[in-house]
């Protein structure tokens, strides 16, 4: 069984809500075009508090989603939200398990499609996980594979200390062996993971005064956020001081306000097994 890395951003209830508010922003932009057939087996590796879940089962009601996370606390915030935005029938079509995707309960080939985000970024072996998770899927069948790449952030106005506090996230999950610029290496992770047809289509998040809900939903309540999550982390690593992290958040806040533009883009891949 291989151990994951400590995750970065933690397991509170302020990074559930985040997680939540990132899924629900970004649902159209990163789940429009995945539809699984009524009757296909679909595991979802990693699935968190469910806050994929519940787009993931919302836009394929007829499949057999079965999410799996190696966080038990996770997987009953996962259930919940599941059971609170869909009927009973729905819900109870999902199948929840408490395992390590190096090393799933699943005979080989068990699955239709596999679904994986916000996931890779976190751990040590990506490309190991990509082949465990091969094993499981049945030939001929689908991995989607979204992950975000924090290089892809820029801003205005432009702020040296915010963008150094985006360097000190990056390097504080480094160093807990993730990888947040993991999305420019969706296509050769999965290249060498043994899949074929690799698709990668990057997905812009643009949020400026003209779209505010997106300048609420994400430049705010999830990139700000998420950075201004670690601020304990980068004090105690000695990356930063106080006042120079309190500039770099207030720097990514002033992005929000009127003025303001960010951008940010996500990768979506999808690849088959040979
Ligand atoms: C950033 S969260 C993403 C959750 C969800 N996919 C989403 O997009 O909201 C990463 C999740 O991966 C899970 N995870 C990390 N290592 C894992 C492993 N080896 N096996 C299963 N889940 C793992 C963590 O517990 C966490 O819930």
């Amino acid at each position: 069984m291989t151990t994951p890395v400590p995750y970065v951003h933690g397991y509170s209830e302020n990074e559930a809500r985040r997680l939540g508010d990132q899924a629900d922003t970004l649902a159209e932009l990163l789940h429009a075009d995945t539809r699984y057939p009524a009757g296909s087996r679909v595991l979802e590796a990693g699935c968190g508090v469910g806050a994929q879940t519940v787009h993931l089962v919302a836009s394929s009601p007829g499949m057999h989603l079965t999410s799996v996370d190696i966080s038990e606390e996770s997987l009953a915030q996962a259930r919940a939200r599941v059971r609170a935005h869909s009927d009973a029938h729905t819900s109870a079509r999902v199948q929840w398990h408490r395992a390590d995707l190096f090393d799933l309960p699943f005979a080989d080939g068990s699955f239709d499609h596999l679904f994986v985000c916000f996931v890779l970024e976190h751990l040590r072996y990506p490309l190991k996980a990509l082949a465990a998770l091969r094993r499981v899927l049945k030939p001929g069948g689908t991995i989607t594979v979204i992950e975000g790449d924090h290089g892809s952030a820029f801003f205005h106005p432009d702020s040296a200390h915010a963008r150094a506090a985006i360097g000190h996230l990056v390097r504080l999950q480094a160093e807990a062996g993730g990888d947040s610029l993991i999305g420019r290496r969706l296509q050769p992770l999965l290249t060498e993971a043994g899949y074929d047809g690799v698709t990668v289509r990057p997905r812009t998040v643009y949020a400026d005064a003209t779209r505010p809900a997106l300048v609420e939903g994400f430049t705010r309540d999830t990139f700000t956020a998420m950075v201004a999550g670690v601020g304990a982390q980068a004090l105690a690593a000695g990356l930063t001081t106080r006042a120079d992290w309190e500039r770099g958040i207030a720097g990514l806040h002033r992005t929000a306000q009127a003025g303001g533009t960010f951008h940010y883009t996500f990768f979506k891949a999808t690849a088959v097994r040979p």
